[in-house]
């Protein structure tokens, strides 16, 4: 059967009657699956509201994970506002000709259509079935090779991005980033409860720009959702500084990379990952 996003369920094929538009996104769709198997792990890292910090919670999942001798992937999946190559100092280009290369950072692999792109402040505007396209070809295209985790950085909101990401890869689940502001922890459980229904796995809630005990809010978001609270992130204003620099905070600062060390470790017994036997090489 195939469900409404056309995601393939009980492995049946696609009923004959199907519209032919959804016929090509469930070949996409397998295309993808296919291109991206050598992937243990995909996790997303996604909140309906913007400036959370998203994309500072996924640099720092990453490579707290690389830190841990996991092999990791970090892929920029914000089409309207690329910020990973700003945040980590890359300037260099992709080869726009397929298979597109990530590139390697401090031993991350890194991809970002910002890599695409030569102009960083010219707005990049893209409507719903050009994003579609776009990233469908960028995930179709891009050669990641063996990677333990690819952590996935969203665009906010609940519309177009988001969506396609949500129908185009088979992620382990979704990683909710709220701030302890009640605005933002309601948008979180929107956003939540967004990929709830398209069958997503929450895999819990990261409370960002913390005071180090988590918010009501945060709390109540977290039951909204039926989850757990992986950890808070406190609000530490050398983040802005390390970012405008191109430093990763977790590979500067041994308290964040605790903090976020301690969310890793949430995170590990969720995705059934056994981290002994990678490190030991056993798989
Ligand atoms: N814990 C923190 N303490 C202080 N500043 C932070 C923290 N986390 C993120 N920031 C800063 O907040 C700003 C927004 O962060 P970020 O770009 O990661 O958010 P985002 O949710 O990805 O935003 P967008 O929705 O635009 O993609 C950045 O300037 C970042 O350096
Ligand atoms: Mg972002």
């Amino acid at each position: 059967m195939v469900n409404d996003l056309g995601h393939e369920e009980n492995g049946a094929s696609a009923p004959p009657n199907m519209h032919p538009s959804f016929l090509k996104v469930i070949d996409q769709k397998r295309r993808i699956k296919e291109k991206l198997s050598k992937i243990k792990h995909k996790i997303g890292i996604y909140s309906a509201k913007g400036g959370v910090g998203k994309t500072t919670i996924a640099i720092n999942v990453a490579y707290t994970l690389m830190k841990q001798g996991f092999k990791v992937g970090l892929l920029d999946a914000d089409i309207d506002c690329p910020n990973i190559t700003m945040f980590l100092g890359i300037t260099d280009k992709m080869d726009p000709h397929a298979p597109l290369k990530p590139i390697e950072k401090n031993g991350v692999k890194v991809a970002s259509t910002a890599m695409l792109v030569d102009e960083l402040k010219r707005p990049i505007i893209w409507r719903g079935p050009i994003i579609t396209k776009m990233l469908g070809d960028f995930f179709e295209y891009t050669d990641w090779g063996e990677l333990d985790y690819l952590i996935i950085d969203l665009s906010p909101g609940t519309s177009d991005a988001p969506l396609t990401i949500m129908q185009l890869l088979n992620l382990d689940g979704f990683i909710i980033v709220t701030n302890p502001q009640k605005i933002a922890c309601v948008n979180s459980v929107r956003s939540g409860l967004m990929a709830k229904r398209l069958g997503a796995n929450i895999i819990g809630v990261i409370e960002n720009m913390s005071d180090g005990r988590p918010s009501k809010n945060t709390i109540d978001a977290v039951e909204a959702l039926k989850t757990e609270l992986l950890g808070t992130i406190e609000l530490n204003n050398t983040f802005n500084e390390y970012s405008d620099s191109g430093i990763v905070p977790v590979l500067e600062d041994e308290r964040t990379y605790l903090s976020f060390d301690g969310i890793i470790k949430k995170i590990l017994p969720n995705s059934k990952f056994d981290p002994e036997a990678v490190q030991a090489g056993n798989i």
